[in-house]
């Protein structure tokens, strides 16, 4: 990895700031590329700009190089900013590297924010353009780069997803009636946001307790119009956490593909698993592990992310009741959260957010850092980090 210089210019931060900027009409369609963000200058001017396309093909720095030349400009003697390093042809099969096409059209400079830790990528993208004479800056907005695209980081570093946890309660943070009745708890403005939180991510992950209760579809729809391409986000991978396939073969999330079952060994034999099969529902055994003293096992949620990430997930949205919820917070799996909170009152014979063990010290309980609060219709949107669990002693 370079060692970031210390003297970038003025105009360097505000084309990389740029770069950032304009990487984001890649969020929603990228996937599950890094939605990257390039700008290319030549005599102090932006002569071209592009972001990673749907698919995640073409790249930035393609794109940006495309536009530069379809209004007519040389980009030999350009610099190019770019929020990730450009990769090389080992880590693609599809079009031609990034790193080549910088040199062929003899770029002679690029800074770049960020690294790329992907096992395709990692060094050999800035080596390529270094060893061929070309001045390569690495670490510029290194951090917005990082936090902007954390969840493919997560994939490439951790060898797990970025996970977010979405929960909509009641002020007294309830979030469904002790029958299991939870719709709606929170107004129109709020669950059209949901729908966005469905768009950005790869999958979306819920217990068998939901589907049961909910028969939900978590598919995203009616996506506001202020999101730049969300509307043509591809659908999230469904999971589903089943140990028994107690999941009904009518159930909303069963039809139309896009589905996956994790359940164990044992069932995949099951005539229940052929039939959920022959509807499209793929279905992957886990180990099971006790997590609890006194309980029965549970689907190994460490493996689930780690089958995850193998099938390419970057960011999984779990929208479940609080029986998951606490497994994956206990887990030490959950990295972000955004909380609804509707100005009701459910009662404390409500459900709560997490079904955690009884906690007997102040020093055992989870830590967040609230990074944002807003209203959203008539509830509260709050988007908080989760900071690293504990490890037992
Ligand atoms: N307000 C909200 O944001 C919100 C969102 C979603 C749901 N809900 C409400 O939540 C309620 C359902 O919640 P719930 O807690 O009963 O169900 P849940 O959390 O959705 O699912 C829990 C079930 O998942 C299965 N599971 C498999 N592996 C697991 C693992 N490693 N860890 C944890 N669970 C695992 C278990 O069933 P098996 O042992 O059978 O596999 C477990 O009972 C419903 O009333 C629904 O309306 C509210």
């Amino acid at each position: 990895m370079l060692n970031p210089p210390l003297n970038f210019t003025a105009t360097d931060y505000a084309m990389m700031a740029r770069a950032l900027q304009i990487a984001e009409g890649g969020r929603y369609i990228a996937k599950p590329n890094p939605h990257v963000g390039c700008v290319i200058t030549k005599y102090g001017k932006i002569i071209g700009e592009g972001f990673t396309q749907a698919g995640g093909r073409p790249h930035a720095e393609a794109a940006a190089l495309a536009q530069a030349r379809a209004a007519g400009h040389d980009c030999g003697g350009a610099t190019v900013y770019t929020t990730l390093e450009p990769c090389v042809q080992h880590a693609t099969s599809r079009g031609d590297a990034c790193s080549d096409l910088l040199l062929e059209a003899r770029i002679s400079r690029v800074c770049s924010a960020l690294h790329d830790p992907f096992h395709g990528v990692d060094g050999r993208g800035h080596h390529n353009l270094t060893s061929a004479g070309i001045k390569v800056e690495c670490g510029l907005m290194g951090d917005q780069a990082a936090a902007q695209l954390q969840a493919f980081l997560s994939r490439a570093s951790r060898n797990r997803p970025w996970v977010r946890l979405k929960v909509a309660a009641s002020l007294d943070g309830r979030t469904a009636l002790a029958n299991g009745e939870s719709k709606w708890i929170t107004g129109e403005a709020a669950r059209r946001d949901v729908h966005l939180l469905r768009a950005e991510a790869c999958a979306v992950l819920t217990g068998v307790g939901t589907v049961l209760a909910d028969n939900p579809t978590l598919t995203h729809r009616n996506l506001p119009a202020t999101a730049v391409n969300a509307h043509r986000a591809p659908q999230p991978l469904r999971v589903v956490l089943d140990t028994n396939l107690r999941t009904p073969l009518d159930a909303a999330i069963c039809q139309g593909g896009n589905t996956l079952i994790y359940t164990t060994l044992a069932q995949l034999a099951s005539a229940k698993a052929a039939q959920l099969q022959a509807l499209g529902v793929q279905l992957q055994a886990v180990p099971e592990i006790t997590v609890r003293p006194n309980s029965p096992p549970m689907l190994d949620l460490q493996v689930v992310m780690h089958d995850l990430a193998q099938r390419r997930i970057n960011l999984v949205l779990v929208e479940a009741g609080a029986i998951l919820n606490a497994a994956v917070l206990q887990a030490g799996l959950v990295d972000d959260l955004v909380a609804y909170l509707a100005p009701t009152l459910m009662g404390s014979g409500a459900r709560g957010m997490f079904a955690l063990t009884p906690l007997h010290s102040m020093a055992d309980i989870t830590n967040l850092k609230i990074t944002e609060t807003r209203m959203i219709g008539r509830d509260w949107r709050i988007h908080a980090v989760v900071s690293p669990m504990k490890k037992a002693s």
